[in-house]
């Protein structure tokens, strides 16, 4: 060990790219979806069982959790259709420089901020 080997990462202050944080919650969203594939198929079944299934799961989407899951789910479906388009693109050879990437990771992360928040209020 030599005297110049630094003691402290510095966790607190290293500071993550823009796209960093793109792409770690591509990876996030991308597990969220699949949880909520699964939510969405046991309500879409549970509706189609009878009226009494139906009024249940209307009432559930209505409720408190509908209202905390629903939106949730808006984001990461728009934050992973984004993201995902992004890295298409990236992965076709479109917008991989530096400044192009940073502003691409923005718009994604800034627009799929928009459509949670959109969804919030246009929740029924
Ligand atoms: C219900 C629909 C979807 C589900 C459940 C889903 C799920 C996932 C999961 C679990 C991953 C792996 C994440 C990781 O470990 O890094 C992934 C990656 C990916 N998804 Fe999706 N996805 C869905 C829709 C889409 C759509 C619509 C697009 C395109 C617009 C897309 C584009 C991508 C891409 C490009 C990757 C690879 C990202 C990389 O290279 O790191 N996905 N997805």
């Amino acid at each position: 060990m030599t005297g110049t080997r630094p003691h402290d990462l510095g966790l607190k202050t290293l500071r993550l790219p823009v796209g960093a944080y793109a792409s770690i919650l591509h990876r996030i969203t991308g597990v969220l979806l699949v949880a909520a594939v699964g939510l969405g198929l046991a309500l879409l079944h549970a509706s189609l069982r009878d009226a009494r299934g139906f009024q249940a799961v209307a009432a559930a989407i209505r409720g408190p959790w509908g209202h905390v899951i629903g939106p949730l789910a808006a984001w990461a479906a728009a934050q992973h259709l984004y993201g995902g388009i992004r890295h298409l693109a990236q992965d076709a050879g479109l917008g991989f420089g530096r400044g192009a990437s940073r502003a691409t990771a923005t718009a994604v992360l800034g627009l799929a901020a928009l459509t949670g928040l959109w969804a919030v209020f246009a929740w029924p």
